[in-house]
């Protein structure tokens, strides 16, 4: 049976391939991108993308614009916008220069490798809170995840104003201005917040400098239609627009930490804080099928896997394969768990240890593993090395926004608090949430197993290293001119969303709105699984299964939560230099545009 199968598919590859792309109906019924002559702005908050969109239009450039969005999510977006956090940005100028701005977070100083064990290696619990888990029920959560231990020396601030010293036009005071209003006046609450307060509501609680932020006077989380006003916020975002960044890393805002961290087991110090420095990197450059891959350098894998798998995947015929067909999704899928094998294995600060950057993302690495990709049956995950088993990571707690200005400047940008409200714990008297961005390093240090653990050296803790990131925001050219502006949240997902956006352009033909839209696949080596979204056939997902892989459908009506990803990206047309923007239909973002 095996053999007639195998006989019957080689023969019929490139055949069916084409008919497969004929016959296949478009995966994603969308709507048209926003279109726009001047500059876009997408983001996964109106009000946000609005301040991007008034800063270009008086004039700004694309990083003045992104500056404005990153501050105004801080306000409107808190479930991931932040100061209390950190990320990535790639910018590409419209001369064709481009660098990566790397405002990561840094373990605290006092840090140490088994910071989060008990005396007998066992993860520490947080015997102050209660949460709930997977099941519903009550637990108490990790140090790593919830409360002041759980931070990272926050980078946004110094990003963002880095960011705008060296490539923005305006100053803070403009660029903060939305943003001091939104905390100030307060913004009305839609749905999409009001339901994520309403969830995060019982653990907020738990903090009283959060409570009083995010619940109203009677214990109830802001409900759709209230007005939110954050006026501690406010005057942390004042003093920033007053003195650049220390007016965080220094002064009332640097004192108000330090005290909430020595009062609460947190580690960050002034002396932390003051030391923190956002990093000007040189991005990464890939090549897929004649466009120039510009994305993010270590510490985040994204750049390098995203670069890895392309180079796998420009092997195959992928066009012809046909969108989500299961001849591309296999290759798709055997492309990732190759290259999220050598993630595990390599990737981290590269301060603190060696990447072999160039080697991975090397035409010659693509080769070497694409020859061992058979094109009809899946290879068992363990049959690549031992498992260096993922945790499941949390959504909704990163976002990634995307600028094109008139002149052709480029900014994407993610960045996060990690898990949604982060460590739940609100800077007293800042107004603003903690990360909980220490729990992307590997805690338990040498313990790998089948529940969940990393313990490879590379991403071990150390004091003042930065942990590994998947966060992937990349801008794509051809012919010397900016084609997409993409990236998403969703933790490890982040890399597989980024591509695949990137294929359905460039491969499939798709409007960046379909590219968006279509339904998304994840493999991360282990767990052995192959995530699909809704929206794919049954036969599809058959035939994966016929070929070996365990696939596991999301976004079905039971599952409906578990997308994605949220990629606000943009395409500049080539023939016309139009900007078209789509927001991600799974979010309530926007694309505006002049
Ligand atoms: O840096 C990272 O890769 C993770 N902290 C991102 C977490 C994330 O995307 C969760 N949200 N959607």
């Amino acid at each position: 049976m095996r053999r007639w199968r195998l006989h019957v598919e080689a023969g019929a590859l490139i055949v069916v391939g084409i008919v497969l792309a004929i016959i296949l109906p478009a995966d994603a019924a969308s709507r048209d991108p926003v279109r726009a002559r001047q500059g876009m702005v997408v983001a996964v908050e109106p009000l946000a993308a609005q301040a991007g969109l008034d800063i270009l239009k008086q004039g700004g450039n694309a990083v003045d614009a992104a500056v404005a969005v990153g501050f105004a999510l801080a306000v409107t977006h808190p479930t991931a916008g932040n100061i209390g956090g950190g990320g990535f940005m790639v910018i590409r100028l419209a001369n064709g220069s481009a660098v990566a701005i790397d405002y990561r977070e840094k373990a605290p100083g006092k840090a140490t490798p088994a910071m989060y064990l008990d005396a007998k290696g066992t993860i520490v619990r947080n015997q102050q809170v209660t949460t709930k888990n997977s099941k519903g029920e009550p637990v108490h959560p990790q140090t790593s995840l919830v409360g002041y231990l759980a931070a990272g020396v926050p980078g946004t601030v110094d990003g963002l104003t880095t960011a705008l010293a060296k490539y923005g036009t305006m100053n803070l005071k403009q660029v903060l201005q939305p943003a001091i209003g939104l905390a100030e006046k307060g913004f009305i609450v839609e749905y999409r917040l009001a339901k994520s307060l309403k969830t995060a509501a019982p653990t907020l609680a738990q903090f009283p400098s959060s409570a009083k932020i995010f619940l109203k006077p009677d214990g109830q989380p802001y409900q759709e239609g209230d007005v939110l006003v954050q006026k501690d916020l406010a005057e942390t975002l004042k003093r920033i627009a007053q003195s650049g960044r220390d007016g965080f890393y220094k002064g009332k805002t640097a004192e108000l930490i330090e005290r909430d961290m020595a009062a609460n087991g947190g580690l960050i110090t002034r002396e932390d804080l003051s030391a923190y420095r956002a990093v000007i990197r040189i991005p990464l450059h890939g090549t897929y099928r004649g466009y120039d891959i510009i994305t993010m350098p270590p510490p985040s894998s994204g750049g390098v896997a995203l670069i890895e798998m392309l180079n796998i995947l420009e092997g195959y015929p992928i066009g012809s394969l046909g969108s989500n067909s299961s001849r591309t999704l296999h290759l798709m899928a055997e492309g990732m768990r190759r290259t999220y094998a050598d993630r595990a294995q390599f990737l981290g600060d590269t301060d603190f240890t060696d990447v072999p950057v160039t080697r991975l993302t090397s035409k010659e690495h693509a080769a070497q593993l694409r020859s061992l990709i058979d094109p009809f049956r899946a290879t068992p995950s363990k049959e690549l090395g031992p498992p260096l088993v993922s945790l499941p990571e949390e959504e909704v707690s990163t976002t990634h926004f995307s600028v094109v200005d008139k002149d052709g400047n480029a900014v994407s940008n993610t960045y996060t608090i990690n898990g949604g409200y982060g460590a739940y714990a609100v800077v007293e008297g800042a107004g603003f949430l903690l990360n909980n961005e220490m729990d992307d390093f590997n805690i338990q240090p040498g313990v790998t197993n089948a529940q969940g653990r990393i313990g490879t050296d590379p991403n071990r803790i150390a004091p003042n290293k930065r942990m590994l990131s998947s966060m992937t925001p990349t801008i794509v050219a051809k012919d010397g001119k900016p084609y997409l502006v993409t990236g998403s949240p969703g933790g490890r997902t982040i890399i597989n969303t980024t591509l695949q956006v990137i294929m359905n352009v460039i491969d499939h033909k798709m409007t960046v709105q379909e590219a968006v839209d279509a339904p998304r696949t994840h493999h991360q080596w282990f767990p052995d699984v192959l995530n699909i979204e809704g929206g794919v056939p049954l036969d599809v997902i058959e035939a994966l299964t016929v070929k070996g892989h365990t696939v596991n459908t999301l976004n079905t009506a039971k599952t409906a939560k578990y997308s994605q990803g949220d990629a606000h990206s943009i395409m500049i047309a080539p023939e016309t230099g139009l900007r078209l923007g789509a927001a991600d239909s799974r979010s309530s973002g926007a694309a505006v545009g002049y």
